[in-house]
């Protein structure tokens, strides 16, 4: 049946033309009206458990009509009648992602933030659901915060990284110990200078959340350099739009290979979100493979690559400070830079422990606090 039915609904071929309290009228398809009925979800997993694959015929409507806050559609061939909110209907009628809370504006931040860093207490995170939002707030504007007040223990990391997701562990481990390692398998574990990088570039997936956890820093040297790889990102884009460029679209080779692993992946420096803004980087010259790319490509490749890093260097970006005994930096592993300088291993302890999360569930911690979702 096509035609008018109650209330303005005009019923189309593949599809209704439906007035909206906002004056406009929007047009919705008939298997998107069927599949997203609020009967099709259960509402204990909240999951879709109505099965679009199972309609043998193209749903098709005997009679819709706007009924107080619903649109009512009987359905021709089940009978079945969907009452759909008005008000879902109006979050939909537009073409456009579904607003997501966790999309907070990024703040680019530069060689000054130490004194600006979101800092909270071990004892509030833990606690307050509030400091814990905040926190995770900060985690997605400024890509790092410093918490205070660790407890020396073990325990204390996982328990503090649980908070923002599952620890997630890496071909290092579920943990990872930052002190002078006998037979080191990574620079960061001797007493040298650590250039700026971010971790792991040869897993598939790098760690999305660093926590690094300092259980004692009595040593000469050493200082933490920390750099927001989208200020530079963004400042680069323009100063060379078309090294930048190179640097989006170039997939570089990672390595780490030692006796019982040999991991290898492809990452590009500049991580773009889907609205063009930087949302990340990945530099690691430690870890970066021997360029397999063709030797002609190189020609454009080398001189973009290494004024990005140079440029990353500039002290208008590089926040150094001291990591002291008690505080776990936490921070964006695809968007902040991050190294240390050379320390004197007989001068005293250094020890930093640590272990990563990701960034889809730290994403999933801050909408699950700001108290927003479609079950809410
Ligand atoms: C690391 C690291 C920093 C430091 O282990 O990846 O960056 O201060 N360590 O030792
Ligand atoms: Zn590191």
């Amino acid at each position: 049946m096509l035609g008018r039915s109650d209330e303005g609904v005009l019923l189309k071929e593949n599809g209704l033309d439906v007035p909206l309290p906002d004056g406009s009228t929007a047009y919705f398809n008939y298997y998107w009206l069927r599949d997203n009925c609020p009967a099709s979800f259960d509402p204990e997993t909240r999951e879709r458990v109505f099965d679009v694959f199972g309609l043998l015929e193209a749903p098709k409507p005997a009679a819709a009509a706007l009924v107080s806050d619903y649109l009512e559609v009987t359905w021709q061939a089940s009978g079945h009648v969907s009452r759909i909110p008005v008000a879902q209907l109006l979050q939909y009628a537009r073409p456009g992602q579904r607003p997501d809370p966790a999309n907070l504006p990024r703040q680019a931040w530069f060689s000054d933030h130490y004194a600006h860093m979101a800092r909270f207490s071990h004892e509030a995170v833990l606690h307050d659901e509030t400091a814990r939002r905040d926190w995770a707030g900060a985690m997605l504007t400024d890509g790092v915060a410093l918490i205070t007040g660790m407890p020396d223990t073990d325990a204390g990391l996982t328990e503090t990284a649980g908070l923002l997701g599952y620890v997630r562990p890496s071909y290092f481990g579920v943990t990872f110990e930052v002190k002078t390692h006998i037979k080191p398998t990574n620079l960061a574990f001797t007493s040298k200078a650590l250039p700026l990088h971010t971790d792991l570039p040869s897993e598939e997936f790098a760690p999305g959340i660093q926590y690094l956890h300092c259980r004692a820093n009595s040593v000469e040297g050493g200082d933490s350099i920390f750099v927001d790889g989208l200020a530079v990102a963004e400042d680069f884009r323009k100063a060379d739009p078309e090294a930048f460029q190179l640097l989006v679209e170039t997939d570089v080779p990672y390595y780490c290979e030692h006796d019982t692993f040999d991991m290898r992946a492809r990452q590009r420096v500049i991580e773009l979100d889907e609205y063009g803004n930087v949302s990340g980087v990945t530099i690691s010259q430690h870890h970066e493979d021997i360029f397999d790319m063709p030797q002609e490509d190189l020609d454009a490749y080398y001189p973009a690559f290494c004024r990005f890093g140079q440029m990353m260097r500039d002290p208008k970006y590089v926040m150094r400070f001291r990591l002291n005994a008690g505080e776990c930096i936490v921070f964006d592993n695809h968007r902040i830079v991050h190294g240390r300088v050379a320390y004197s291993a007989t001068s005293g302890e250094r020890h930093l422990r640590g272990c990563y999360t990701d960034r889809g569930e730290l994403r999933s911690v801050y909408r699950v606090l700001a108290g927003e979702g479609r079950f809410k």
